[in-house]
C-alpha cells in the first residue's frame, strides 16, 4: 500500500503500462475502474502507444504526471522508484514485441524498465491479432513469463481491429480489473502455481434422450470456475473443461466446452497428459440413456406404449486418470457431494469414496436441497490420501478454492527451471 504525503496509509498502488496496440483506448476504462474503486494509478505507456492515445487522457484520468522514456524527471529516478514501490503492474494491452521485450529482460523504455524492477504480481493482458497470438515465438515467450511467476491472461476471442475476429481480442476493462483485484487480494499466495499447468473440470453434463430432452443435474459450475480463477491468479496456466456452466467463465483462463460425460472425459483425459494437476469439480452423469432417439419423443393414446428409458455407465474419468497415470504427476483432485444416510455418515462416504477413486485429495461437501449446489457459499473437508482433513467451514467458493490450492501446492514436485533454451 502506498503512505500519503500526510503520512497516511491508503490506496493500493498499481502501476498500469500500456502498449502500442488499437486496445489502448481501453486502458482508459480499465484506468477508470481502478482509480474509482479506490487504487493509485501511474500509467506508464510505451512511445509507440502515443500514437493510440495521447499522454494527456492519462495524465487527466490518474493524476499523476507521465513518461515513456528514463530521461523524464530522473531526479526521481522513476524506472526504479515506479517498480520498488508498485503493489501490482499490470500492462494492458501487452503487444507482442511488448511480451518479447519483457520476456527477454530489456530495458529501452521506461516500461520495461519498470518491469524488471517490479517485486510485486506482474499481470500481462496480451492483444494481438489471432496469426501474431497463435505465433509460435509469442507462444514461446508467454510461457517464459508464465513460467517465472507472470500472470498472462488469456486473449479474449471476438472482434479483432477490422471485420476480422479470433483469439487475441484484449478482455473487457472490468474482466481486467477483477484480476488486478485478485492478485492484489492473494498477497503471498500469488506466485505458487506459476507455471504449473491446471485443469479443472466444472458445470454438470447432459446427457441427452432425444434432440430436446436430457438427463442433468444441479451444478451450477460455481466452484469449479472459482477453482479456476484463484489457480490462474496463483499464476497457473489454467484449461476449464466447462460443461453447462451458469457463471461467467474467468478471463484469463482456456475454456474447452464440453456437453456430455463422453465429452468430457475425452477432453479431460487428452488435456491430463500434459497437466501438473486436474481438478474434477464437474458433476459428471454415472449413467446415459443407452439410446438416444433422433427424433422428438412423442406420448401415444395408449399408455402402455409409454417409454422406459434404460441407462448404460458412463466412464468414470477420474478413476481413469488415476489408472492411466505412471508416478505422482498429475496431482488428481476429486469432489464429492454426500448425504449422511443409514450406512454412514458424510464423512465414511467420503473416506470410502477416496479410497475406491484412488485419487489424491478428495473434497468433500455435504449437500441437501439449499446446500452446496447453486449457492454462492460452501462448506467442506478436504481429505487426503494420506488421512489428513482439513476442514473449511462455511465460505465464499472463492475461498474454498483458495483452500483446495493451499492443500495441492505442497504436493507438487519442485517446479522444473525454464530457460528460453529449453523452450
Ligand atoms: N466423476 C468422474 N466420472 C464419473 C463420475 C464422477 O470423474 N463418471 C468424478 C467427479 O467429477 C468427482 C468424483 O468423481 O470428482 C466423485 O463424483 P461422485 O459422483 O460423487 O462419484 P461416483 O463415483 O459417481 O459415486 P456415487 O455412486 O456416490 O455417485
Amino acid at each position: 500500500m502506498s503512505t500519503s504525503a500526510h503520512g497516511l496509509q491508503d490506496r493500493p498502488r498499481v502501476v498500469l503500462g500500456v502498449a502500442g496496440g488499437i486496445a489502448a483506448y481501453k486502458a482508459a476504462l480499465l484506468l477508470r475502474d481502478l482509480t474509482e474503486s479506490g487504487h493509485d494509478v501511474t500509467v506508464v505507456p510505451t512511445a509507440a502507444s502515443e500514437h493510440f492515445v495521447g499522454r494527456a487522457t492519462w495524465e487527466a484520468l490518474s493524476g499523476h504526471p507521465v513518461a515513456t522514456d528514463v530521461w523524464s524527471h530522473v531526479q526521481d529516478v522513476p524506472h526504479v522508484r515506479l517498480g520498488r514501490y508498485a503493489d501490482l503492474v499490470v500492462v494492458a494491452p501487452a503487444t507482442a514485441d511488448l511480451l518479447a521485450r519483457a520476456a527477454h529482460g530489456l530495458a529501452d523504455d521506461l516500461l520495461t524498465n519498470v518491469l524488471l524492477t517490479a517485486t510485486c504480481p506482474v499481470l500481462l493482458v496480451p492483444a494481438m491479432h489471432t496469426e501474431m497470438w497463435l505465433n509460435a515465438a509469442v507462444q514461446a515467450n508467454v510461457a517464459l513469463l508464465r513460467a517465472r511467476g507472470v500472470t498472462v491472461l488469456e486473449p479474449a476471442s471476438g472482434r479483432l481491429t477490422g471485420a476480422d475476429s479470433g483469439p487475441g481480442r484484449m478482455p473487457e476493462p472490468a474482466d481486467i480489473a477483477a484480476a488486478c483485484r485478485r492478485l492484489l487480494g492473494s498477497g503471498a499466495r500469488s506466485y505458487d502455481l506459476a507455471g504449473r499447468r491446471v485443469v479443472v473440470s466444472a458445470g454438470g453434463t447432459r446427457e441427452p434422450l432425444d434432440p430436446v430432452r436430457f438427463l442433468g443435474n444441479r451444478s451450477s459450475g460455481r466452484q469449479g470456475v472459482a477453482l479456476a480463477a484463484a489457480a490462474a491468479a496463483r499464476g497457473a496456466s489454467v484449461t476449464l473443461v466447462a460443461a453447462h456452466v451458469e457463471v461467467p467463465t474467468p478471463a484469463g483462463v482456456d475454456v474447452v466446452p464440453v456437453q456430455t460425460a463422453a465429452e468430457l472425459a475425452e477432453a479431460v483425459t487428452k488435456l491430463a497428459a500434459g497437466a501438473d494437476v486436474v481438478v474434477m469439480a464437474a458433476a459428471v452423469a454415472d449413467f446415459r440413456p443407452a439410446a438416444r432417439s433422433q427424433a422428438k419423443i412423442k406420448k401415444t393414446d395408449d399408455p402402455a406404449q409409454d417409454p422406459v428409458v434404460v441407462l448404460e455407465r458412463n466412464p468414470d474419468v477420474l478413476a481413469g486418470l488415476v489408472r492411466a497415470r505412471t508416478g505422482a504427476s498429475p496431482v488428481l483432485v476429486g469432489f464429492a457431494a454426500e448425504t449422511g444416510d443409514e450406512s454412514g455418515t458424510v464423512l465414511q462416504h467420503g473416506r470410502a469414496k477416496l479410497a475406491r477413486k484412488g485419487c489424491d485429495l478428495l473434497v468433500l461437501n455435504e449437500v441437501g436441497e439449499a446446500k452446496g449446489f447453486a449457492t454462492a457459499t460452501n462448506a467442506v473437508t478436504i481429505l487426503g490420501r494420506d488421512g489428513t482433513e482439513r476442514e473449511v467451514p462455511e465460505a465464499s467458493k472463492d475461498v474454498v478454492a483458495d483452500a483446495v490450492w493451499d492443500a495441492v501446492v505442497p504436493m507438487l514436485p519442485p517446479p522444473a527451471v525454464l530457460t528460453t533454451g529449453a523452450l
